[in-house]
């Protein structure tokens, strides 16, 4: 049965039993605690919290999820992937355990004629939490399954949370026996390979704290209802009802298997490592491309490192392979041909997914280039050096430098005969590893942190004033400092403050937070920055600068008026340049990124190669006729489908049915899903500058401007500066082009007469030059230290000139010069000279080290060039010298 058939006979099954299907959610968790969406039940977590009001009963959906705690499994064992589809039902205190067994069992034991998965019912295993009597007798009455096919284990199995505070429960898990073949007898507490886990139904009923129940823990409290959550592994159904070995033969893997095998020309199943590798592939190259789609974009931290590292992964996995060409494309048009069906983004949203994903291949393969420079360097030291190993920090160094995973490096080591100090390689990462843990916990907001917040979160979300009113009264329902609460906080302590209201912008969107005050009778603070924590919390960093800040306390939050007004145009202005960009290069100029703050704005933008001048006055006069055109601005809200219809772009994935803020300036002329504050006319902007625009990565150009007061600010001061150029070169300002030039060009000729009369009269020093020669033993030197700005190509003419007026006496000429701080020389012997056996080449390395020099030549003529001007009256005394004279 193909994948999308399991899909559809799932949702249809619990559709038809009553529950409402709903689309999947991002991938990217709306959860302060975890990076991406790790489980069907991820989107409802509020609903079992009792937070939100469920708006059905039941619900069904297949989920995209990603794990990545498991990376270093997948492709060694037969189920094990970092993307995958979970489908799953869920009763918010509706049915519960009688419902989910009856449910599940129903649909998987049904056969395919039937609309089931036809799953053979002798073949089904159970596993339930240790002491859970009751779903042991109900598989018994409602499965009919037999005792010895229901086995009890403990929380750490058969316990389910999301491994952090919030909603758990005992669950029980359904496995199928594969055979005898493979594997031991003795259900799934004996061989987990053999039988095959396909379905976790959770019995979702307490609050799990900081310590898990998984771990013998006491709940800390119980959800207000009864909960069904569940879990099923489409990827692992569709192996079991395909009669392939693991799951990344199935319909929608194994075609990536195959892409591999044509380009790499290896056959897959012939051996495990490369086996491993072709299923790295398969597994990666799904996730990344999904993980793309919903938003993420590669970097070094957070979500855009875990894509980072499955896009490397990939790239490594197919050199390991054996091919050294790019393979994103490829492989990407194979996701989204195969996938695209069911996440449409794959198609629609196309390009910049493979323009992402192209430029992180693009740089990872230069990071290979450069890192293998550096191996084959330390290989060849290592072999110098008599040793059979390369060292741990030079394993280290590729890795942390050059992003090289230490097989790679390993196997680069292997192919020239060398192994790899592979545990002073481990120690140097767990020291690192170390400081980053220190690091983390130092870091303000850092992860350490995230337990207050969540605790404060429980105490609900603040709730945002500041689009109506600058100034708003809230309570204080936390104070933080160092990470934890502290109850009260005194005049001159930074701390952060959380409240059930503010006027206060967060830093969002791209727009910097809102400059201002939190008041209170005999209190103030400054506020210096506000951030959101999971779109829900406001969290104000302040300086207490009067008073006493006291959790409970009702304050007032008072934005400062005049930065908003700045920041509203910044960011107002920011749309009209993101419009003014689409109007004129097309929807492929996508936004990648923006920063605004009062005065100033940054665009990020996908684009390859730079915009022309003409291009970039074409975008700056769009925007300011917006500007003049007085456009209304108005804001409204929606639903994330309908905004996307009416042609808003939603780079960053958004809760399905999410009521979203659309911000829009003239009409569909700009419209954007944004949460920032604006001005309420265009005109409000007052003027924008465009400064100038360049690149920030491959594919990502960036244009910056000056807004407001500040746009006319930095005209005024260009315009001053003309004035100052016109005083100077006394023309008006329309002729200082022309003027300038025509100085340009009139210096240019004078240089070059400059260098020809002096080029005449280096020359014309030939004759007195030869008069003054000197003897020294058999021979005589011509010797001179010629004014600077002598080339090498005048001192080698001069040297000709010289030589011919010596004629047949036996001489040497050296004359040095000076051009930018070097020291061009020539030296040059004359034929009876060199019959006395004297070789131009070898007298040179006489005064080399007196000019810090490199040169040689042939016996009659040596030239080069130093670079210590300060040596060359020591040049001539070492030449003195080696010709047997005085040095004198
Ligand atoms: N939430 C449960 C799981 O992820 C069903 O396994």
């Amino acid at each position: 049965m193909q994948t999308l058939e399991i899909q559809r006979r799932f949702l249809e099954y619990f559709q038809r039993n009553g529950h409402t299907v709903v689309p999947s959610a991002s991938l990217i968790s709306q959860d302060p605690t975890v990076l991406f969406t790790i489980a069907g039940m991820a989107p409802f977590k509020p609903y079992f919290l009792g937070q939100q009001t469920p708006p059905w009963p039941r619900a069904t959906s297949v989920q995209k999820v990603l794990r990545t705690l498991d990376i270093e499994n997948v492709g060694q064992t037969t189920r094990h992937c970092t993307f995958f589809q979970m489908a799953g039902n869920f009763s918010f205190g509706d049915y519960f355990k009688a419902g989910a067994i009856t449910h599940a069992w129903t649909l998987i034991t049904s056969s395919v004629e039937d609309g089931g998965l036809g799953f053979d019912p002798e073949r089904i295993w159970v596993t339930v939490y240790k002491n859970d009597d009751e779903a042991i007798r109900l598989w018994e009455e409602i499965a009919g399954l037999p005792a010895e096919r229901i086995q009890r284990r403990g929380g750490e199995d058969n316990y389910w949370d999301m491994g952090v505070p919030g909603p758990g429960g005992p669950c029980s898990e359904i496995y199928y026996d594969r055979g005898p073949e493979y594997g031991l007898p003795g259900g799934p507490v004996a061989d987990e390979d053999r039988y095959i886990e396909i379905w976790n139904l959770v019995f979702m009923q307490d609050v799990r704290g900081e310590d898990s129940p998984k771990y013998d823990f006491p709940p800390v409290g119980s959800l207000p209802e009864k909960n069904i959550d569940t879990g099923m592994g489409v990827e692992r159904v569709a192996f079991l009802l395909q009669g392939v070995d693991n799951v990344y033969e199935t319909d929608l893997m194994r075609p990536f298997i195959a892409t591999a095998e044509q380009l790499s020309g290896r056959t897959y199943g012939e051996n495990h490592t490369d086996d491993v590798r072709f299923r790295v592939i398969a597994d990666h190259v799904r996730s990344a491309a999904l993980v793309i789609a919903d938003g993420v974009t590669p970097s070094n931290e957070g979500r855009g490192y875990v894509l980072r590292r499955l896009i490397r992964r990939v790239i490594r996995s197919i050199r390991l392979l054996g091919v050294t060409e790019p393979v994103m494309a490829t492989l990407l048009t194979q996701v989204r041909d195969l996938l695209g069906p069911i996440y449409t983004d794959l198609a629609t949203d196309f390009d910049r997914i493979l323009r992402v994903a192209v430029a992180e291949e693009d740089s990872f393969r230069k990071t290979l280039e450069s890192g293998s420079k550096l191996f084959t360097d330390a290989a060849a030291q290592t072999t110098a050096a008599g040793s059979s190993a390369v060292s741990g920090s030079t394993a280290f160094a590729l890795h942390d430098t050059y992003g090289f995973p230490l097989d790679l490096t390993l196997e680069m080591a292997d192919e020239v005969g060398l192994s790899v100090d592979v545990a002073g390689f481990k120690r140097l990462m767990d020291e690192q590893k170390a400081r980053a843990r220190a690091d983390a916990k130092a870091r303000k907001g850092g992860f350490a942190d995230q337990h207050v917040y969540r605790e404060l979160l429980e105490l609900g979300a603040t709730e945002f004033t500041g689009y109506d009113e600058l100034t708003s009264e809230g309570t204080i329902r936390g104070l933080i400092a160092d990470g934890e609460r502290i109850p009260a906080a005194k005049a001159g302590d930074i701390v952060e403050v959380v409240l059930d209201r503010t006027s206060l912008y967060a830093e969002a969107g791209g727009q910097d937070s809102d400059a201002g005050q939190i008041l209170g009778s005999g209190l103030s603070a400054e506020v210096l920055d506000v951030q959101k924590i999971a779109r829900k919390l406001w969290v104000h960093q302040v300086r207490v600068t009067e008073g006493e800040l006291t959790e409970g306390a009702s304050v007032i939050t008072a934005v400062d008026a005049a930065n908003r007004a700045r920041a509203n145009q910044a960011h107002s202005a920011t749309h009209l340049v993101n419009a003014a960009l689409r109007e004129l290069l097309g929807p492929d100029a996508l936004q990648a990124g923006s920063y605004n703050k009062p005065g100033y704005l940054r665009l990020d933008f996908t684009w390859s190669g730079g915009l022309s001048g003409s291009a970039r006055a074409e975008i700056e006069a769009a925007a300011n006729r917006a500007i003049t055109d007085n456009l209304a601005v108005t804001t409204s809200l929606s639903t994330v489908a309908e905004a996307k219809a009416r042609g808003a772009v939603a780079l960053f994935g958004e809760v399905y049915g999410d009521v979203v803020r659309v911000v829009e300036i003239g009409g569909p002329w700009s419209l954007e899903l944004c949460g920032g504050t604006h001005v309420a006319r265009s005109s409000e902007v007052g003027s924008l500058v465009l400064l100038g625009e360049s690149s920030v990565g491959s594919g990502v150009r960036r244009v910056e401007s000056y807004v407001g007061f500040d746009a006319f600010n930095h005209l005024a001061a260009e315009r001053a500066l003309l004035e100052n150029l016109t005083g100077l070169l006394k023309v008006p300002s329309k002729e200082l082009p022309s003027r300038v030039a025509g100085l340009v060009e009139r210096l240019k000729t004078a240089e070059k007469e400059l260098a020809a009369m002096r080029a005449a009269a280096v020359l014309s020093s030939a004759g007195s030059l030869v008069d003054g020669a000197q003897r020294l033993g058999d021979v005589e030197l011509v010797a001179a230290a010629l004014p600077s700005g002598t080339s090498a190509g005048d001192l080698r003419a001069l040297a000709g000139d010289v030589k011919g007026r010596l004629g047949g006496r036996p001489a040497v000429v050296a004359l040095f010069g000076e051009v930018d701080g070097t020291v061009p020389f020539v030296v040059a012997v004359t034929d009876a000279a060199l019959a006395t056996g004297l070789k131009a080449g070898e007298l040179v390395k006489a005064f080399l080290p007196d000019i810090q020099g490199r040169g040689g030549g042939r016996p009659e003529l040596a030239q080069g060039s130093g670079t210590n001007a300060a040596g060359t009256d020591d040049a001539l005394a070492s030449l003195r010298v080696t010709l047997g004279g005085s040095n004198g």
